[in-house]
């Protein structure tokens, strides 16, 4: 007995150090491919870091914009790339390759989970994107390219540089970066006048896991499609989209009014805003934010409605619009500032100077965000039960983004984001913090948790659907084995729904052997 326990031990023990010896070699031949396969006029050296580089850790660090993932027990890259070329993508991908390496891949680190940077199966590597963020606007024809590495403030900041009367309807926070935020279809507050980021596209560039370049045309409609908003991830490294910007006026009008519970009929309010939010004037998106604040008396809590909106016209014609629509808001006309399109995305992301768009290291904090789309209204009642629950849970915040508009005239399958005709309103659940510590994150995690339980009776159903980019691993996670296919399902049809299936016809066939993967990448079709 004790020999045979013995030589188990020294079986496992051998087995465990092969697997260590042949991962070490596979991590090291790695690094020796890539400065074999340099290119003598674009080294590809200064490009690599190893935690034995002096940068590593800072290199790391700079795009963990969830700092939930920036602690010493996180698992690390054995390496990251920080492209400097195309063709440094190109290697990568054929050197990793070589012992099927799990490539990692990051643009703006924005990824509400850590997908981009973080891994649980070691080894793997960070392809860092960063450097490849050239944006070449094109005013005559109404276009630019933009590469993947460039911000979402950064691409604004150009536009508004090169012309007062163009805009881009992509999301609120500058520091987000193309490759994540455009691939997994996202959305800004002129998305019930002109869609998604993916309804502007008109082009891309793709290193396909045979380190080909390719574009539109050389790709094929199947796969354009598929990187319009199933995420860039489970097919390649997108380099590029060129888009089709749109036209803003000279003049356009915010504000943000607070009511709370304790001094406003709120449940009217909220109550006529989801009666009028989708289907007013496709000019005017008005988002409400719920969070829990303090009464006006001591230890005494109050639910708090924030409504923040954009109309791209005068203050004069949005005040007739809410006065005709939305009176219950009580909008007067000095909450209406009026500014350029340019000054509006500062108001919405509370800057106050453009260069801030420029800005890639603004504050950062511990985040959970989970999300849920509304079909039918709320009754009044249930509005009640929510208010409740929410002072009771007091930490997670709910914001409301009304859909309706230009989301409604897309067909569900013409990009593979499926939330179009049908939905009143998206919810994102959002919980920030501050401490440090996994006690702390699982307490606010499991509060989020209950919030998002609790509103099951309101939200859609068979599916219960969810917002890629609101990336969430708690509706499933895959583990790229052979169950891939039916794990992928899970969250698959939650982001997807019907376009699922055809995500993953285009995924066998340009990536038969699941090179490209995650958590909750595409996964292929099971073997017949
Ligand atoms: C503060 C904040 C505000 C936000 N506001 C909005 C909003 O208004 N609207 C909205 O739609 N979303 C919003 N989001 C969500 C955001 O769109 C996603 O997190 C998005 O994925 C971020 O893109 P990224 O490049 O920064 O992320 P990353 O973490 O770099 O990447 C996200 C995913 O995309 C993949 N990926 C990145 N680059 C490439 C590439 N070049 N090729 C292939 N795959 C790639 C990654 O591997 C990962 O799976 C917000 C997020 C934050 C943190
Ligand atoms: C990091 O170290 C490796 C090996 O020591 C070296 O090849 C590479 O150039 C270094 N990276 C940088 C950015 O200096
Ligand atoms: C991330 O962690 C490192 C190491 O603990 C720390 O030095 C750094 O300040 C952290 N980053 C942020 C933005 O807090
Ligand atoms: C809310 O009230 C508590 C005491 O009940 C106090 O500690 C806290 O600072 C208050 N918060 C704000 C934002 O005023
Ligand atoms: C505290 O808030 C609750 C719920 O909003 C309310 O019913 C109660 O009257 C408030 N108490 C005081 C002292 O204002
Ligand atoms: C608001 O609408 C009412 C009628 O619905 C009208 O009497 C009033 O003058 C309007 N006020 C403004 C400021 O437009």
């Amino acid at each position: 007995m004790k020999t045979l326990k013995s030589s188990v031990i020294l079986v496992l023990s051998f087995s465990f150090l092969l697997v260590f010896a042949s991962a070490k070699t596979a991590t090291e031949n790695f690094v020796q491919c890539l400065l074999r396969r340099s290119p003598p006029s674009y080294p590809i050296a200064p490009a690599i870091f190893t935690p034995n580089n002096h940068s590593y850790s800072s290199v790391l660090q700079t795009y963990i914009q969830n700092l939930r993932f920036n602690t010493s027990t996180t698992p690390k890259p054995f390496l990251i790339l920080t492209a400097l070329h195309e063709y440094h993508v190109r290697i990568a991908i054929l050197c990793a390759r070589i012992d099927n390496l799990l490539m990692k891949i990051r643009s703006g680190g924005h990824d509400y989970e850590g997908v981009s940077y973080v891994s649980d199966i070691v080894p793997f590597f960070i392809l860092d994107m960063f450097n490849l963020r050239r944006i070449s606007i094109d005013i005559k024809t109404e276009t630019a390219w933009v590469q993947t590495g460039a911000t979402i403030g950064e691409v604004f900041y150009k536009i508004a540089e090169e012309s007062k009367l163009h805009g881009f309807p992509a999301g609120v926070c500058p520091t987000m970066g193309v490759g994540g935020h455009l691939s997994g279809g996202g959305y800004g507050n002129m998305m019930r006048k002109h869609g998604l980021t993916v309804d502007q596209f008109i082009d891309a560039k793709i290193i396909d896991v045979n380190g080909k370049l390719l574009d539109r045309k050389a790709m094929g409609e199947d796969l354009f499609w598929a990187i319009t908003g199933g995420g860039g991830s489970s097919f390649g490294v997108v380099v590029a989209y060129k888009i089709r910007l749109v036209r803003v006026p000279e003049t356009v009008t915010v504000f943000r009014v607070r009511r709370t519970l304790e001094e406003n009929e709120l449940t009217e309010i909220v109550d006529e805003w989801q009666r009028v939010a989708h289907v007013i004037d496709n000019d005017l998106f008005i988002r409400v934010t719920f969070d829990v604040v303090n009464g006006t008396h001591k230890g005494n809590k109050t639910l708090r409605a924030t409504f923040l909106a954009m109309f791209l016209g005068d203050s004069q014609t949005l005040l007739s619009l809410i006065n005709n629509s939305f009176p219950k808001l009580g909008l007067k006309k000095p909450d209406c500032l009026e500014m350029s399109w340019i000054e509006s995305v500062l108001f919405w992301t509370d800057e106050t100077s453009v260069n801030a768009l420029l800005n890639r290291m603004t504050g950062r904090i511990h985040l959970k965000r989970k999300s849920d789309y509304v079909k039918t209204l709320i009754p009044k009642k249930g509005f009640n039960k929510i208010w409740k629950k929410m002072i009771e849970l007091e930490k997670p915040m709910m914001k409301f983004n009304p859909y309706g508009g230009r989301m409604g005239e897309i067909a569900s399958n013409a990009t593979p984001f499926p939330h179009r005709a049908g939905n009143l309103w998206k919810i994102q659940y959002t919980t920030n913090w501050n401490e440090e510590g996994s006690r702390q994150a699982d307490h606010l995690i499991d509060l989020t948790r209950k919030l998002h339980k609790f509103m099951t009776p309101f939200v859609s159903k068979n599916p219960r659907t969810a917002f890629l980019n609101y990336r969430d691993l708690d509706i499933g996670v895959t583990h790229n084995g052979k169950k891939s296919y039916y794990e992928g399902r899970g969250y698959g049809i939650k982001y997807f729904e019907g376009n699922f299936e055809r995500l993953v016809k285009i995924k066998t066939k340009v990536d038969p052997d699941n090179f490209f993967r995650n958590e909750q990448s595409i996964p292929r079709f099971p073997h017949v």
